[in-house]
């Protein structure tokens, strides 16, 4: 394992067990909420306000979620393997950085920043985002926007991704549902390189069947028990 280089991907069932919910199945943020509506630039365009309140909701519920013991394991493995490790999350919260890693890829974005549509600014932001919002940058009102990729956009940093892809040793598939792309087809791209590929989830995901090797249960399990094997511990 010494030169391996890691990929982990992690979505929202990383952060479920931290009180975030996720957005497919039941109970899901999906089974409420119109994806069309708050989730594409063309929802944001017809109702902006609509939009804001929405990530404005999002925003103040994660204030209180704290990372959890999958959080805690993933930047372990970050700062104890001595090979290279990337983690590429699809989730918009800040509980991996709060854990400890750094090498880190937010491939949908950051609630905890806002966009200027206008200048291209980003910046931290832990305020309610409204229509009359300035951006601190140009000072234009009316082009303020959450820093997060919505569907029909291109997610962050796709060029690193593709290239850790392209040289992993191991990817390991975390608490996501495998039904959005490009993520759902990192396993591929892994395969391709002739990784050794892993899923890790409560159930078996969509694209299971592409996984070498599967684990299943709770994050907060099975991900700390699968970083202390992969540590030889
Ligand atoms: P989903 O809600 O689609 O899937 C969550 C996955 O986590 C499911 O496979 C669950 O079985 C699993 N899960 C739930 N609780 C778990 C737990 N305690 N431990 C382990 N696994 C658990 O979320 P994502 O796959 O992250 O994109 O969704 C991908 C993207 O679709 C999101 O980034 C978001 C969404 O629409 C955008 O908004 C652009």
């Amino acid at each position: 394992m010494a030169s391996d280089q890691i990929v982990l991907l992690t979505g929202a069932g990383l952060s479920a067990e931290s009180g975030i919910g996720t957005f497919r199945g039941q109970g899901g943020l999906w089974e409420n909420h119109d994806l069309e509506e708050v989730a594409t630039p063309e929802g944001f365009a017809r109702n902006p306000t609509k939009v804001h309140e929405f990530y404005n909701k999002r925003r103040v519920s994660l204030a209180d979620a704290r990372p959890n013991a999958a959080h805690f394991a993933l930047a372990k493995l970050e700062h104890s393997h001595p090979g290279d490790v990337l983690l590429v999350t699809q989730n918009i919260d800040p509980l991996h950085e709060e854990a400890g890693s750094e090498s880190l890829i937010h491939m949908h974005g950051e609630l905890a920043r806002a966009l200027c549509g206008s200048c291209g600014a980003s910046h931290v932001w832990t305020e309610n985002l409204f229509l009359t919002t300035h951006c601190p940058a140009c000072g234009k009102s009316g082009y303020m926007r959450p820093d997060v990729v919505w569907f029909g956009e291109m997610p962050r940093q796709m060029e690193r991704i593709y290239e850790a892809l392209a040289r992993c040793d191991l990817f390991v598939s975390i608490g996501t549902s495998g039904t959005v792309y490009p993520a759902a087809g990192f396993v591929e791209e892994a395969r391709r390189a002739g990784a050794h590929t892993v899923e890790l989830n409560l159930e078996p995901s969509e694209g299971a069947s592409q996984f070498i090797e599967t684990l299943y249960g709770p994050a907060t399990e099975i991900v700390p028990a699968y970083v202390e094997t992969l540590l030889g511990n």
